[in-house]
């Protein structure tokens, strides 16, 4: 199995695509340490201890840069090492840049861009030379497109392309390789939340709607992304820093919903 024997530390794992992201991983052999200051934490991590996989969860809110080091030291020492990082919690909310107020942008701020950088910081000590890899959740949101209501979360989301950059050129002197996964709509709670705030009365109105101008004319589900993240995370990958991979069903693709045979 592609990950045996690794250990991979995930952000917000307890739902939505984190959790795709650690079901695959427990499926490919890899030991998973999830950071996640939600309350369904401890639920998702008894269900797959009690599956039998090799599992712990810290509830913990990324925000809070004493808390992750203590934590992420804790179990940098239990293993001696930390094989796996990925950066994917994170946070979107809809308003538009005239009536967001600073509260709101800096809840963005804070938690994709800030929150990503003191896991990773907090993390580095115990990725040095062991052929580790780094991979950050962006997004296509941000880098390539956009809706409205969206400003916030795009600044975020092309933030971390340039995190991405900067930090796998520097890393590499380390062999660890640094990669981002730009996802257009996946199915989570974060993209059913959306859906509720665009349109309370019928949410799954939206949902069918975003599926309809995808090319696959569904949405992705978060094992497909999970695949995604263990290839980069995995060996096999091995020669790819620094990259931003798309994951969109085709989203991104059309020139115009009205030209073609
Ligand atoms: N779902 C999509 O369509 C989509 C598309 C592109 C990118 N993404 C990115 O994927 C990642 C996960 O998104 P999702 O859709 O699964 O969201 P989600 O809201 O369904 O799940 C996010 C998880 O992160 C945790 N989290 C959030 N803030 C945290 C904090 N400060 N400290 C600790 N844990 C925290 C939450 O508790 C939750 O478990 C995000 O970075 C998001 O930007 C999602």
């Amino acid at each position: 199995m592609k990950l045996n024997g690794k250990i991979a530390v995930v952000t917000g794992g307890a739902m939505g695509n984190g959790l795709g992201i650690v079901n695959v991983f427990l499926k490919y052999g890899a030991k998973v340490i999830i950071l996640d200051y939600s309350d369904k934490l401890e639920n998702t991590v008894n269900e797959l201890k009690n599956s039998g996989y090799e599992i712990d969860g810290y509830k913990v809110d990324i925000r809070n840069k004493e808390e992750v080091t203590k934590i992420i030291n804790q179990v940098g020492s239990k293993y001696g090492k930390i094989n796996i990082l990925v950066n994917n919690a994170g946070v979107c909310k809809l308003d538009t840049f005239e009536n967001m107020d600073d509260e709101l942008r800096d809840f963005h701020f804070d938690i994709n861009i800030k929150g990503t950088w003191n896991v990773t910081k907090a993390t580095l000590p115990y990725m040095k030379n062991i052929n580790a890899s780094i991979i950050n959740l962006s997004s296509v949101t941000g880098p390539m497109v956009a809706d409205s209501g969206e400003v916030a979360y795009a600044t975020t989301k092309a933030a971390l392309i340039g995190f991405t950059k900067g930090l796998s050129r520097e890393l590499v002197d380390y062999s660890i390789r640094v990669n981002a996964i730009m996802p257009g709509y996946i199915l989570t709670p974060m993209v059913e939340n959306m859906a509720v705030e665009t349109n309370k009365e019928n949410s799954n109105s939206v949902i069918n709607s975003i599926a309809s101008a995808i090319p696959m004319k569904r949405l992705g589900t978060p094992e497909e992304l999970g695949e995604l993240t263990a290839f980069l995370a995995s060996d096999e990958s091995s020669y790819i820093t620094g990259q931003g991979i798309v994951i969109d069903g085709g989203s991104t693709l059309p020139e115009t919903m009205s030209m073609g045979v």
